[in-house]
């Protein structure tokens, strides 16, 4: 889809502990105090539908859901996030920030997951016509610290896809790196290691840099 609108959309990826959400609102300030109105939201959820399928993924009733499944549902939240928030966030010219989309789908379900992602390509185009960011911006931390910054947040209080084995996110990361590095303009990766102000400055001059002033 290409989106004809003064607008723009950035999502913020990364695994589990990547700093996105502390880094979502810094941007959404700085973009601020800029005069630029921003709608933040997140996925899975945005809307009050995919909120109540959010609920469903990470929280799961039973026995929790197959890849397939799961990878639908995703693809359900999103349809309803983009067409009743996204899409109209952008038509009205904001600049739409997205704690997490579909590059999140490829890495987890596509990748970690073993559905692929021409499965995971394809859901997305039937559920949102293939809308992309303008611009993804990939947090990346290595494994190390993302265990303990996990331990401060989530304690053992961690969902049905966080609480996944290491294995499982090493898939995931390795995946959003191969994603970002197959489609350079499309993604920004951006360190996440350092303090929340030095990955706050990168990710400003990262978008700058791509989108302009
Ligand atoms: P959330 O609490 O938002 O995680 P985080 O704070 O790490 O961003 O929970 C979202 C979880 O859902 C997270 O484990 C990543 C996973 N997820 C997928 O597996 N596929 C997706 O398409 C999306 C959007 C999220």
């Amino acid at each position: 889809m290409v989106l004809v609108s003064k607008g723009k959309f950035i999502a913020l990826e990364g695994g589990e502990g990547a700093g996105k959400s502390t880094q979502a609102r810094l941007l959404v300030a700085a973009l601020e105090a800029r005069g630029i109105t921003v709608d933040l939201t997140r996925e899975p959820g945005g809307t009050p539908g995919a909120e109540a399928i959010r609920e469903l993924l990470l929280h799961p009733p039973g026995e929790g859901w197959g890849a397939e499944a799961e990878a639908l549902l995703f693809a359900a939240s999103r349809s309803d996030h983009v067409a009743r928030r996204i899409v109209p966030a952008l038509e009205r010219g904001e600049w739409v920030i997205s704690d997490r989309f579909v590059d999140s789908s490829r890495a987890y379900q596509g990748g970690a997951g073993g559905l692929g992602d021409e499965t995971i390509t394809a859901l997305h185009q039937i559920g949102s016509d293939g809308l992309r960011p303008n611009l993804t911006i990939l947090i990346e931390v290595d494994a190390a610290k993302t265990a303990q910054r996990l331990a401060e947040r989530d304690g053992d209080a961690s969902d049905a896809i966080g609480g996944r084995d290491a294995a499982y996110h090493q898939e995931v990361a390795q995946s959003f790196h191969a994603l970002a590095k197959k489609d350079p303009d499309g993604f920004a990766i951006i360190d996440g290691s350092g303090s929340a102000d030095d990955v706050h400055s990168a990710i400003m001059a990262a978008i700058d840099d791509r989108l302009g002033r």
